[in-house]
């Protein structure tokens, strides 16, 4: 994958697969520190310890589809490659929380990419997640919420094509604005 949205869709996938029915999911640039941190958060059915210990491991997957798990393996890789750090926390019954930091200017750093298509993409397939997206830099602060959006649209379903094309636009404009990229 080249771009951090692509890895952000992966672990919501995961989310989304175990579960979930709450998802927050944060983008945090620190100028001073030349960070940039994700942040995935759900209330899915979380991992036992045996599991959690072995989701690195690209060969572990619960899927039956196929025998290679490679989405938190890479994400992980992707962090370590700009030299930053991967962490993954989770408990049984309550839900899994991931954190990846980047170097921000580490040449090795991959794109943050579309996030708007990754939000447009997790919404079009799951309409009914309360979808809490926060992005910050030091230029300032977006955030989306499903809970409030919801109360607005009066019934009409978040992955309504016209809906989606909003979403997608404003979410654009306010990733460029906050130099989230
Ligand atoms: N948020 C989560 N909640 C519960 N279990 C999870 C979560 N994320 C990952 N897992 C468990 O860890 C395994 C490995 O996840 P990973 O994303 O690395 O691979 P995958 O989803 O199985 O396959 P791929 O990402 O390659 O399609 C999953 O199969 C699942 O059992
Ligand atoms: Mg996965």
């Amino acid at each position: 994958m080249k771009e951090l949205a692509l890895h952000i869709l992966d672990l919501a996938e995961n989310s989304l697969r175990a579960g979930a029915t709450e998802l927050d999911i944060t983008i945090e640039r620190d100028e001073a520190s030349d960070r940039l941190t994700l942040h995935i958060q759900d209330n899915g059915c979380g991992m036992p310890p045996e599991v959690l210990a072995r989701v690195s491991d690209p060969f572990y997957t619960t899927k039956t589809t196929r025998r290679t798990g490679l989405g938190i393996p890479l994400t992980a890789h992707a962090a370590q490659q700009a030299g930053g750090s991967f962490s993954i926390e989770s408990q049984q019954g309550r839900g899994t929380s991931i954190t990846a930091v980047f170097q921000h200017s580490h040449i090795d750093r991959q794109p943050l990419g579309d996030m708007a298509g990754t939000v447009a993409a997790i919404l079009l397939a799951n309409p009914s997640i309360e979808l809490r997206v926060v992005c910050r830099s030091g230029s300032g602060e977006y955030s989306l919420d499903t809970r409030q959006l919801r109360g607005q649209l009066d019934g009409i379903p978040l992955n309504h094509v016209a809906v989606l094309a909003v979403l997608r636009d404003t979410i654009g404009k306010n990733m460029t604005e906050l130099c989230l990229s």
